[in-house]
């Protein structure tokens, strides 16, 4: 199975139960990605495996067009609800894939991801696409859920993520996400990390898939018992699994 395929297949099953949380996704990181894009927010603006489109909404409020695109057809279907919702209608929605984006180069005054490069194979031929379609002097943010530098916790944490939803491929500790965005040729100049707090149970109904939920519980409490918490503060508070996202927001710009 090609992994674009999963990921349609679990962002199809997902759509509803995604589209529930995405605003609220990580606190307040929505109104952060625009504040972070400057002026540039103001220009053509473009996100990257936009989803249920909360960003892409957001971004519109102020661009003069907002573009997202996903490669899944059923998230594109919440985008567009959610944006005609909103009464807006200078944004438009297109199906492709983060690693050949249909538009042209240097046709983006900024381009943002959110929550989407851990579910890519590999994050260099995205990176080098949002650098591609932006102008130079152009604004890039990256937002994303992060592992710890240590080795052996960053493993334990992406299994734990990959059983939950196997359209996770990995995600970076931050030292290893900003030389890849460094890599593919932009300057950061700002950088935000902080946890956001979950529970294991409300982060099991977002993935929709009961038949995961009951092994998983199993081996999240066993390690969390074992004081295990796999970089991400697992463990048991009041009877119920608790733990974090560490997420990071990366500002940067196309020289
Ligand atoms: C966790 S959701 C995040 C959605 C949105 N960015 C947000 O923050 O609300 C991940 C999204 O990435 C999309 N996606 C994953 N891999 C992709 C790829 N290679 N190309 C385009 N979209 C992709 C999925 O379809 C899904 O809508």
């Amino acid at each position: 199975m090609e992994h674009i395929e999963r990921v349609e297949e679990a962002f199809t099953r997902q759509a509803e139960t995604f589209d529930a949380y995405a605003a609220k996704a990580g606190g307040d990181v929505v109104a952060m990605v625009c504040e972070a894009l400057g002026a540039a927010g103001g220009g053509r603006v473009l996100d990257v495996a936009c989803g249920p489109g909360a960003v892409t909404a957001a971004l519109a409020v102020r661009a003069r067009e907002a573009v997202g695109l996903d490669a899944v057809p059923a998230m594109l279907e919440k985008a567009r609800e959610r944006c005609e919702r909103a009464g807006l209608s200078n944004m438009r929605f297109e199906h492709g894939k983060a690693e050949a984006l249909p538009f042209e180069t240097a046709s983006f005054e900024a381009v943002v991801t959110r929550l989407a490069l851990h579910h890519c194979v590999d994050p260099a031929p995205v990176l080098a696409e949002m650098f591609r379609v932006l102008r130079p002097g152009g604004r890039a943010v990256i937002a994303d859920v992060t592992v710890s530098e240590d080795r052996e916790k960053a493993r334990l944490q992406n299994a734990l993520e990959i059983v939950r939803d196997p359209s996770h491929t990995r995600m970076l500790p931050l030292s290893e996400l900003k030389a890849a965005i460094e890599a593919a040729g932009f300057e950061i100049d700002a950088q935000t990390v902080w946890d956001a707090p979950r529970e294991f149970e409300q982060w099991m109904e977002i993935v929709n898939d009961p038949q995961r939920t009951a092994p998983l519980r199993t081996i999240a409490r066993a390690l969390a018992e074992e004081g295990r918490d796999a970089g991400m503060g697992l463990s048991v508070r009041g009877g119920q699994i608790v733990f974090f996202h560490r997420w990071a927001l990366v500002a940067a710009r196309k020289p």
